[in-house]
């Protein structure tokens, strides 16, 4: 569903921030992407986005990524993005959910019918109404993730979906997620929510892919975390006390 071969890409000429990046996600898999702060995680959603351009091959299902498929990789992958200040840009929840859809040709009467649908699923109904600078940050967050499902894209992209949330509105997060049956790429330093949401992870530090591969086999490796300026997550934590 995404592959990555030899993937170049920088900012400013001579800093790479992108390095020679190479990995395949499958249909249906939910993967992790996980790294310290400035370790590239943010810039490799936006290459793959097509935001910005790169060097090397990304396939998004059979599109290769580049400036004359935009459009239809755009079809295909739905992004949340960190600020969800930066997505929600109509006055109510409910017409934001329904520029999409109409946006894309299809009725009022469908695109209506999929926003119910979609709130529903998420249990938000009570949201539908609600003016986008009135609610909170949880919610805005929950009525992005709501946003993105009515153009029901094959991929879904999530940069730290949980950052600045309270416990509560983590949790509901992390359900929502769970409850997508869609490819995800979720990039993010709560490997807590990470453990809780992926089956597999890839680590970056510095532009490089250090690791990938299975959610406990790399949540659970202290040194590998710690070489890398993370922590194991808080529920691993105990366990790896007393084993010590
Ligand atoms: N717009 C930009 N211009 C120049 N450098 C940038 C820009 N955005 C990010 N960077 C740099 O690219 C590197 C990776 O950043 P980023 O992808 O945001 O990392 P992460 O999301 O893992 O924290 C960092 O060194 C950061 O300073
Ligand atoms: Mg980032």
């Amino acid at each position: 569903m995404i592959d990555f071969k030899n993937v170049n890409f920088s900012y400013e000429k001579g800093e790479p921030v992108l390095k020679d990046i190479n990995f395949s996600i499958e249909e249906g898999e939910s993967v992790g992407l996980i790294g310290c702060n400035g370790a590239g995680k943010s810039t490799l959603m936006k290459v793959l986005l097509g935001l910005l351009p790169h060097e090397g091959e990304i396939k998004v299902g059979d599109l290769t990524v580049s400036k004359e498929t935009l459009p239809a990789v755009r079809r295909k992958i739905g992004f949340v993005f960190q600020d969800s200040d930066n997505q929600m840009f109509m006055p109510t929840v409910y017409e934001d959910m329904m520029f999409g859809p109409t946006n894309y040709g299809h009725t009022k009467e469908e695109a209506a019918a999929r926003v119910d649908e979609v709130l529903e699923e998420l249990n938000l109904t009570y949201l539908k109404n609600k003016y986008n600078h009135k609610i909170s940050g949880g919610e805005k967050r929950m009525a992005a993730i709501a946003t993105i499902l009515t153009m029901r894209p094959k991929v879904i992209l999530m940069d730290e979906p949980s950052i600045a949330l309270d416990p509560e509105n983590r949790r509901r997060v992390i359900n929502a997620i769970n409850k997508l049956s869609t490819t995800k790429l979720i990039a993010s330093h709560d490997l807590d929510m990470i453990l809780d949401t992926c089956s597999r992870v890839i680590l970056m530090h510095d532009g490089e892919i250090i690791a990938d591969g299975p959610v406990e086999k790399i949540l659970t490796d202290r040194e590998l975390l710690e070489t890398n300026h993370m922590e194991l997550p808080f529920k691993l934590q105990g366990l790896q006390i007393k084993n010590n």
